[in-house]
Formats: C-alpha cells, sequence, structure tokens
C-alpha cells in the first residue's frame, strides 16, 4: 500500500533551520523525525513520507536542464535558498528570489565561487548522447572539480542525480535498454557516469546517489509514488516523471535516508 500525502499519520514537521551537522566535520546523518512508511510492492524501500523539511542554501547543478528546473521550482516552493549555477545568465530565466551564478563545472574556480555560503548541492547534470564510440569526461571531471570546490568551501551535503545503468546498475534496466540504447546510444555517457559515481563515493562528502530509471517530462505523481530500490535484484523498472525525480532529491536533502547509498529510483 502507498500512504499518499495527504495521509500523514503524524503532523507535519514545520520548517527550520539546518544545524551545524552540515558542515564538513559534521558525523552523521541528521536526527530523524517519526516517520510513516508505505510499500508498493514487494523488495522496494519504504520511503519516508513525512519529512523534516530544513531551510537550506542550496546550490543546484543542471539547474536549467529539465530536471534542474524542477528542483529549483520545487526547493523554492520548499522554502530553500536556492542558487542555480548557469552556464550562459541570458539563456537562464531565473528571477528573485533565485540566484544566479554564473559558472561551469569545468571551471573550479567559477565552482568555487558559486560554493561560498551555501549549504548543500543538488547535481542533475547532463549532456548530448554519445553514441557508441564517443568518449566522454563532463560528468568525472565536473564533478572532480565539485568534490574540490565543496570540499574547499566547507559544503558536506551532496545530492548527485546519475541514472540507471551507472556503476553496478549496468545491466538491471529493460533488455532494449542494456542491449540497444546503452551500448549503441548512451555508451560514452554511461562509462563516464560511473567514473562519476566513484568520484563522489570516494569523496568523503556525504553524499547520495539518485539513479532514476527513464525519465518523462509530464504525469508527475507526487513523490509518495516514487518505488525506492537499493538491492539491485529486486529493481523493477518503470519510468519516473522529471518532476518526482527533483521531489525525491529534495526529500533526500531533507530527511538523508539514502546517505551514502545510490538508490534506483522509479514508479
Ligand atoms: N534522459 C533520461 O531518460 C535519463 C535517465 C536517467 C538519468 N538521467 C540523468 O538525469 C540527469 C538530468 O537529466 P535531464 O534530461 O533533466 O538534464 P538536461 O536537461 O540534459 O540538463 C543538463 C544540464 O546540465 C548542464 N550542463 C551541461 N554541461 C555543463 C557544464 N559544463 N557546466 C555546468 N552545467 C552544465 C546544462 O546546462 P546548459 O543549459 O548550459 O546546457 C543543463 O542545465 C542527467 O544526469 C541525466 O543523464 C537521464
Amino acid at each position: 500500500m502507498v500512504i499518499e500525502e495527504g495521509s500523514l499519520t503524524t503532523a507535519p514537521v514545520p520548517l527550520r533551520k539546518p544545524r551545524a551537522r552540515h558542515g564538513l566535520n559534521s558525523a552523521g546523518p541528521h536526527d530523524r523525525p517519526a516517520f510513516a512508511f508505505g510499500w508498493k510492492r514487494s523488495g522496494s524501500v519504504p520511503l519516508s513520507i513525512n519529512a523534516n523539511y530544513w531551510i537550506m542554501k542550496l546550490l543546484i547543478i543542471g539547474a536549467t536542464g529539465a530536471t534542474g528546473r524542477e528542483t529549483v521550482s520545487q526547493a523554492l516552493t520548499q522554502g530553500h535558498a536556492v542558487t542555480a549555477l548557469v552556464r550562459d545568465c541570458t539563456k537562464a530565466t531565473f528571477v528573485p528570489p533565485v540566484k544566479k551564478a554564473v559558472g561551469d563545472v569545468l571551471d573550479v574556480s567559477s565552482l568555487e565561487k558559486a560554493l561560498t555560503g551555501q549549504e548543500a548541492v543538488i547535481c542533475s547534470l547532463g549532456s548530448a548522447v554519445s553514441g557508441p564510440i564517443k568518449e566522454m569526461t563532463l560528468f568525472s571531471e565536473g564533478t572532480r572539480n565539485l568534490v574540490a570546490a565543496m570540499k574547499s568551501q566547507g559544503v558536506s551535503r551532496l545530492i548527485c542525480i546519475t541514472g540507471i545503468g551507472a556503476g553496478n546498475s549496468k545491466g538491471h534496466g529493460p533488455w532494449y535498454y542494456n542491449w540497444l540504447i546503452q551500448p549503441l546510444v548512451l555508451r560514452g555517457v554511461y562509462k563516464d557516469k560511473t567514473r562519476q559515481e566513484e568520484i563522489v563515493r570516494g569523496s568523503g562528502l556525504v553524499w547520495t546517489l539518485v539513479r532514476p530509471t527513464i525519465l518523462t517530462n509530464g504525469g508527475a505523481k507526487g513523490v509518495g509514488a516514487v518505488q525506492v530500490f537499493t538491492q539491485l535484484a529486486e529493481i523493477h523498472v518503470s519510468k519516473i516523471c522529471r518532476a518526482d525525480v527533483a521531489a525525491f532529491c529534495l526529500r533526500e536533502l531533507a530527511d538523508g535516508r539514502f546517505q551514502g547509498q545510490a538508490p534506483v529510483i522509479t514508479y
């Protein structure tokens, strides 16, 4: 059974300021509120539906992309202080209170500048498809720079979107994805996303890798409908709407339930 957002059994916790434990020296996961859990099918991890919403100073990378724009918009609604990393200020349509920081993940000094005073990062960096031959380094180079810049600026919390097919999730998609799309269309992307995941895992930051299945633009169902798989053998693959990927990342920012893990998320 899935417990819907509207049927919370405990009252939502009001917005409040984060504590110092988001700093680099913080030890472990946040104190947790009482959770209500819901399962949709056996094998998926119960997703907390009653989170503790911290107001955070949040840098969103890939903010101009489809998932990034959703993340900016929902983060703003939740009361976070949002800075969007943008490569081209004239193309980015964000208006105050969203702050724009001009930068590129391949330019570490621009990242350091954008990270000044931030408390957390959601990374939704994306690229064009790579084809079967072309090698890519955007994800690994960009993430290496991001980790270095976060450390130099004392920002510890990173939620990084990769995708099913990265790292040990390779081969766990549907057959057409495993045998056609990934090798023929996304080979370079996922080779580099695997390196990206390794960099995040070895970063020493407080990280969560988020691996969505195939993304869609419409049909948001709400974070309560998201199935979360941390056991690869149990994965069931469907599609997931970008808005719900954004919602999941923000929920993870709030409750840290999957810190140090790489959940696959789908409907
Ligand atoms: N498509 C799928 O079915 C699928 C499935 C699973 C996972 N994913 C992953 O989910 C994530 C979000 O996907 P999406 O389709 O929403 O993304 P997207 O629309 O392709 O957006 C990509 C973002 O990355 C930014 N970017 C690219 N190069 C950059 C650089 N050098 N420095 C700074 N920013 C840079 C782009 O900025 P500009 O606007 O300046 O170009 C854009 O904001 C991606 O990691 C994607 O691989 C996708």
